[in-house]
């Protein structure tokens, strides 16, 4: 008779068969920064802080000193910088700019990388530039926001960011991004594009931990129907030709069959991001006390990473990093 549980017998030849582990490596810890000095609890995700300048670059070498080789900044901008063209997101004196210089210098070998959206900076709260067309219905503007957000991807270049990560789903920005860095010579600043972003209401905790919730209308003529795969195949084979390092699918728990199929389709590495309202079901199911918190976070993780994800962008990267290694 075959016996698969002879496999599955000790630890020790549990851990030999094992296909798939978690180390500190696998993650990107994303961060909230403002612009004040003092730091703020984030009520709509708890245990996630908006942090000062300073304390940005105390808690990113904490995480680092773990074993986690990334953050990914997420900035709050303050209500009178938001225009209608979001002329802050290109300011080489703005907030993001800045954290990317401190957290060079403090941290030399942490990797930076940078969201390029305009969101934040817009007063639409929309990742792209606004019209309203004759019939007063609403417009994202593609290709004047692709111009927007080159100048956004040059000035984190300038400031030191290693990767840029265009997260707003206008076509053509790889290509154009790429282009525009590599006339500044950035020509080793790497892309990774959120190639199969979907219109996902677990996007929820995170417009309120920014203030960045679209003011009119939905995002759905740019982020993608939950219920396609097929076209998350055609954005992998587009961002690819366009010159992207790295795909990104988020959100990632509920989307494993989107992480499989990216990885299949393509070489490039895959990164998938565990967003905020899969950190607060998970959270708060652990809060009430109904699940054991270090073992659904780790098992969620391991499945993402199964999946065919090489990097798991996640607000759980500092206590995961702890956690590996280390059975609950
Ligand atoms: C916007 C952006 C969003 C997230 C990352 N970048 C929100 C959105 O598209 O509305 C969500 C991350 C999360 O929910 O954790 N450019």
């Amino acid at each position: 008779m075959l016996r698969p549980r002879r496999n599955r017998r000790t630890p020790a030849i549990r851990s030999m068969v094992g296909e798939t582990s978690l180390s500190p490596s696998d993650f990107i810890l994303p961060m909230f920064l403002h612009e004040d000095a003092v730091d703020t609890p984030i009520a709509s995700m708890p245990g996630v802080t908006r942090w000062s300048l300073d304390s940005l670059v105390r808690e990113a070498g904490e995480a680092h000193a773990l074993g986690i080789p990334a953050v990914v900044l997420f900035p709050k901008i303050d209500d009178d910088l938001k225009t209608s063209e979001a002329e802050e997101s290109y300011n080489d004196d703005g907030l993001v700019p800045r954290a990317i210089r401190a957290l060079k210098a403090a941290h030399p070998t942490l990797c930076v990388i940078t969201d390029v959206a305009l969101d934040p900076y817009n007063s639409d709260g929309h990742d792209g530039l606004v019209r309203r067309n004759l019939r007063e219905e609403l417009v994202i503007l593609n290709d004047e926001t692709v111009e927007v957000l080159c100048q956004q991807a040059v000035s984190h270049a300038r400031a030191g960011a290693d990767i840029v990560a265009p997260s707003d789903m206008m076509d053509g920005r790889v290509a154009a991004i790429r282009d525009a860095l590599d006339s500044e010579d950035f020509t080793d600043v790497s892309i990774l594009s959120y190639t199969a972003k979907y219109a996902s209401a677990f996007y929820g905790p995170f417009r309120g931990a920014l203030d960045s919730a679209p003011k009119d209308g939905d995002k759905k003529t740019y982020q993608m129907d939950p219920g396609n795969i097929r076209e998350a195949v055609r954005e992998t084979l587009l961002d690819e030709a366009e010159g992207a390092d790295m795909l990104m699918v988020k959100p990632a728990g509920m989307y494993l069959d989107v992480i499989a199929k990216v990885r299949e389709t393509s070489t490039l590495p895959v990164a998938a991001y565990q967003v905020s309202g899969e950190y607060l079901m998970l959270k708060s199911a652990a809060a009430g006390g109904w699940l054991d918190e270090q073992a659904i976070v780790m098992e969620s993780l391991l499945s993402i990473k199964r999946a065919g994800a090489s990097m798991i962008l996640t607000y759980f990267a500092k206590q995961a990093a702890q956690w590996c290694g280390k059975t609950p």
